[in-house]
């Protein structure tokens, strides 16, 4: 997959994983990063998929419909992914924290939902609920959800019951509001940043 891997200054910090939202690339999210722990090694993904020109993580039927078969695919591809790149630029596995918006955010909260050990954590900036199964076992890991009480994409109905199948799933997770709509806020993001001084 297209990315840039940025190696941090501290190598005990997790690694950020970057998800940009439809339509970004791996550019998109960097000054998050730094806004959120500026000592951690970054790896920024640039999605497979073309939607009209526009990268995704995986195909979608219409608005907020997925395409389950390609999501389940895409998935098992940037699980694969991280395997392979952390080999290559020697880092740890087992210590990866997502950040991803929208469509990022989607494909990360995916990787929860397919694999116990894919992530660490994850900031979750305005997700969905990826798909209705069973989760595996998430103790141990930790989950931050902004999300929006007008959002038009992603309804709050929908936030809480991804905070409530992550929470059912024994992650520790927190779900922080915005009074605004699906865009990603500067507030949210120090939010985010907060949550994970606490870790
Ligand atoms: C998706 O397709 O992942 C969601 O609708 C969010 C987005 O618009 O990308």
């Amino acid at each position: 997959m297209k990315h840039i891997f940025n190696k941090g200054k501290d190598l005990t910090k997790p690694t950020f994983l970057m998800l940009h939202g439809t339509g970004g690339n791996e550019l998109d999210l960097l000054p998050l990063a730094g806004m959120i722990d500026d000592e951690a090694s970054v790896l920024s993904v640039r999605g497979n998929v073309l939607e009209n020109g526009m990268p995704r993580f995986f195909r979608r039927l219409a608005e907020g419909v997925f395409d389950e078969e390609d999501l389940i695919f895409r998935t098992t591809e940037l699980n694969e992914f991280l395997d392979d790149a952390a080999v290559k630029y020697d880092f740890d596995r087992d210590n990866i924290i997502a950040i991803g918006y929208s469509n990022g955010a989607n494909i990360a909260a995916s990787l929860l939902f397919h694999y116990q050990n894919a992530l660490k954590g994850a900031i979750l900036h305005h997700p969905m609920v990826p798909r209705r199964i069973d989760l595996p076992d998430l103790t141990g890991k930790h989950v931050f959800i902004a999300a929006g009480t007008n959002d038009p994409i992603c309804s709050p109905l929908e936030s809480a019951e991804l905070q409530s199948l992550l929470e059912n799933a024994n992650a520790n997770v927190v779900l922080h509001w915005e009074h605004r709509g699906h865009q990603l806020t500067k507030q949210e993001v120090d939010a985010a940043a907060e949550w994970y001084q606490k870790l």
